[in-house]
């Protein structure tokens, strides 16, 4: 029997690295590979699938360095049921030694046996049991999925996971490899499972692996974990095959955020959830939609005036997850048209002004003549109507001049700011392309320099002269800053969006001054 602890505790198993770079235009090379589980091992999931070794010898290489370089997670690599697949698995997973793991894999429905392998049922058995014989001749550690699971007759499916575990796999993994299952019936055919397969209530675990055909893969898998499950498989962003598999992010914060209806924990750390999005996004060019749950752009974003005097006054009004616990450094009012003065308030300050409250009609009024004209309101736009309105200048930086140079020669900028209307000299500085000199360049300026972690460039209007959008995250000390800049030039958008994070940083450092003063 399971200890409390472990039959209450889901094994997150993340196939971003094989079931993920399925996905259509998402391949990565070696070291990309690595850098993601580097990642994947500080997101502490359990199980990193790595690859498929038989595939191509790029694969083979990237289970084999993944490996030997990563410490904590089990390795993990996929094989057909066949001698050579699985030996070739086993040499590569081979360096992480007991954390080694071999996952066989053979279709189990009507559909594929008929179609596909052209094998009767009693082969299919007698296939996965070999498969699965022969892997343990390499590792303890061995998985069996047969594939296309939610399609296969249950009683036959019950047969070959029995089967399996007595041939010596140690997790049966229960596939909607076709995404067709919907969450009360997948529910039930694992509740099934879990009453005809005494061995999942001892010492073998039941994983779910649910991909997105109809966007039900993360309903599927949490239903799964209300009837027995206790292992989830997915991927970072949800990438995977067709429309990809289970979004780790979703699957892990629904089970953190909802535990008075799951019940159960996993052991990830969420506050490198967002670091492991963007770096997966930005490896694999696989653009992260601004609504997606959780690592979107819009996730912690308020635009209307009463959202964000709700949150002004009190953030679980509108918000069921804090930011930071998936290591986003804030939520973000967004100033548009929907937004009330209390939102424009909060911004103005942390931008370091304080308006007398006189003044905040005016500027008000204006603010929503513009935002009316305007998708977004920047903060420079802001600034800007400060400063036509004449009031007294920000303890900010803003930007007053700007030149690059780049092309054949060395790339190098010339910065110069502005700070309570006082100019500063120029600086100069060259780096490995134009926006990394100008960051030194206004590190030069500033003294205060950022550690640049995330960057992202999108294009916020259409045609030749496109707004770009640079959002960037940035480490000044211990405190992570989330900003964003626009122009139509986009070293000129990160110079913004470069400036605003030293604002911002700026400014909560005043706050801290201030609240810790007796
Ligand atoms: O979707 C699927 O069935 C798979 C198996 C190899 C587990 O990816
Ligand atoms: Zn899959």
């Amino acid at each position: 029997m399971k200890t409390k602890q472990a039959q209450n505790r889901v094994v997150i198993f993340d196939t971003t690295l094989r079931d993920g770079e399925q996905c259509p235009g998402a391949s990565m090379g070696l070291a990309e590979k690595l850098e993601v589980a580097r990642q994947l091992e500080r997101l502490n999931v359990d199980i990193i699938e790595a690859g498929f070794p038989i595939a191509s010898p790029g694969d083979f290489e990237a289970v084999h360095a993944i490996a030997r370089q990563i410490k904590k997670p089990r390795i993990c690599g996929l094989a057909r049921c066949l001698n050579p697949d699985i030996e070739r698995c086993a040499e590569a997973v081979a360096p992480a030694g007991k954390r080694g793991r071999i996952h066989v894999f053979l279709a189990t429905s009507a559909i594929h046996r008929q179609f596909k392998l052209k094998k009767a049922k009693s082969e299919i058995i007698k296939l996965a049991i070999a498969g699965v014989k022969h892997a343990k001749q390499f590792v303890d550690d061995v998985q069996f999925s047969p594939e296309d699971a939610s399609r296969t007759e249950p009683d036959f499916l019950a047969e070959v996971v029995t089967a399996v575990i007595e041939a010596g796999a140690t997790t049966v993994n229960i596939p909607d490899t076709v995404g067709y299952a919907v969450p009360n019936e997948f529910g039930r055919l694992i509740a099934e499972l879990c009453a005809r397969v005494p061995a999942f209530a001892r010492d073998v675990t039941l994983h779910v692996h649910c991909h997105n055909d109809l966007g039900l893969a993360v309903a599927n898998s949490l239903t799964a974990v209300q009837n027995g499950a206790r292992g989830i498989e997915c991927t970072i962003n949800g990438l995977g095959e067709r429309a990809g598999n289970c979004s780790l992010e979703e699957a892990v914060m629904a089970i953190r955020t909802r535990a008075d209806a799951f019940g159960v924990t996993t052991d990830i750390n969420t506050r490198e959830i967002f670091r492991a999005s963007r770096m997966v996004s930005k490896l694999t060019g696989m653009v992260v939609q601004r609504n997606k749950a959780i690592v979107g752009a819009n996730a912690f974003a308020h635009e209307s005036g009463i959202h964000q005097h709700g949150m002004l006054s009190h953030r679980s009004t509108y918000e069921i997850m804090v930011p930071e616990d998936v290591g986003i450094s804030g939520s973000e009012l967004v100033l548009g048209k929907h937004s009330g003065r209390h939102g424009l308030i909060a911004r103005l300050k942390q931008l370091g002004y304080t308006v007398a409250p006189a003044e905040l009609e005016k500027i008000y009024a204006r603010f929503i003549e513009l935002a009316d004209k305007k998708k977004n309101v920047y903060d420079d736009d802001i600034i800007a109507l400060l400063h036509t309105e004449d009031l007294a200048g920000p303890q900010a930086f803003a930007l007053d001049y700007l030149h690059v140079s780049t092309g054949t020669v060395l790339p190098t900028a010339t910065v110069r700011l502005k700070k309570s209307g006082v100019v500063s000299e120029p600086a100069s500085a060259c780096g490995d392309g134009p926006v990394d000199a100008m960051f030194k360049a206004i590190d030069l300026i500033t003294q205060e320099p950022g550690t640049l972690l995330d960057y992202s460039l999108q294009a916020v209007t259409k045609g030749e002269d496109a707004v770009g959008e640079v959002s960037l995250t940035v480490r000044f000390g211990k405190t992570l800053v989330v900003a964003k800049g626009a122009s139509t030039d986009i070293v000129e958008a990160s110079a913004k969006a470069y400036i605003n994070s030293l604002n911002r940083y700026l400014f909560e450092q005043g706050q801290q001054k201030i609240k810790a003063q007796p």
